[in-house]
């Protein structure tokens, strides 16, 4: 594995990594195994009816979609997205999971997930999304990307990501997805039903503040800096009211 990337044993007892160079750990301490369950797998489990096709975006050592094989009963596809080549060939010996390697309906795709959403025409029922925290990796965030990924969700398809903040939120509404919560994640879809607890309009106003302004990138090709320095320059210029504003003028 790259030089970089140290492993250390979560609170579950299952392997999570710590990538030195970029400061930034893959999953979580308290347990990278329970993380893909409790953000991942449980909230998409409401579509667990028919042959499922699955969008595994970031797929590190694949957790989700190992996770998914062991609590889905019918998956039609799983094609898995990861930048890191390396990493994908070690998490095979690691997981030791014949059915990762020798699945005819697992594909990878070693590339980068912008050009993966620039190029793919396939729908997908369940699409979990496991980039970086968008401080450290805004790309994977902007409005501009989420836009592109929210077209490979079927019309009574689930999103499922960790992240519930707020530039994020405002990118899958703008997006036109229903959002609700997850457990501490954030869920999606195009269809009301699939959404359980969905955000009240409370909480849906507070995307129309400074703070929910989101990362712009609209030919999916700038770096992180330069994203990070236009949603600064945005925030500085904009007329928006401040969170802090809404919340002391709005009751919930
Ligand atoms: C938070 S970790 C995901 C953990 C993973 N889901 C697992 O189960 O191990 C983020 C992953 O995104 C990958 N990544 C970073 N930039 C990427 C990009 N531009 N396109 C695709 N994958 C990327 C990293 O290599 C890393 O494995």
């Amino acid at each position: 594995m790259n030089n970089n990337i140290e492993t250390f044993v979560t609170a579950d007892g299952s392997v999570g990594l710590y990538n030195k160079e970029l400061n930034e750990i893959y999953h979580s301490k308290f347990g990278a195994k329970t993380e893909s369950l409790e953000k991942f797998i449980n909230p998409a489990k409401i579509i667990d009816n028919h042959p499922l096709d699955i969008l595994d975006l970031c797929y590190g050592i694949g957790y989700n979609t190992k996770c998914a094989l062991d609590n889905f009963k019918n998956i039609n596809s799983v094609d898995c997205v990861e930048i890191d080549r390396e990493l994908v060939e070690k998490s095979l010996g690691f997981h030791s999971d014949n059915r990762i390697k020798n699945s005819k309906f697992i594909h990878f795709y070693i590339q980068d997930a912008r050009e993966f959403v620039k190029n793919c025409t396939k729908k997908y029922d369940i699409i979990f999304h496991d980039g970086f925290a968008p401080h450290k990796q805004s790309i994977l965030w902007s409005e501009d990307f989420i836009l592109k990924l929210s077209k490979l969700l079927k019309p009574k398809g689930i999103y499922c990501t960790y992240n519930h903040s707020k530039p994020v939120l405002n990118a899958l509404f703008k997006a036109g997805l229903i959002l609700g919560y997850g457990n501490n994640s954030t869920v999606a879809s195009f269809s009301k039903d699939l959404i359980q607890n969905p955000l009240s309009e409370f909480e849906l106003g507070q995307l129309n503040t400074k703070s929910a302004i989101t990362y712009k990138d609209k030919n999916l090709n700038l770096t992180h800096e330069e994203i990070m320095r236009q949603r600064l320059e945005e925030t500085k210029s904009s007329n928006l009211k401040t969170l802090s504003g809404y919340l002391k003028t709005h009751k919930t």
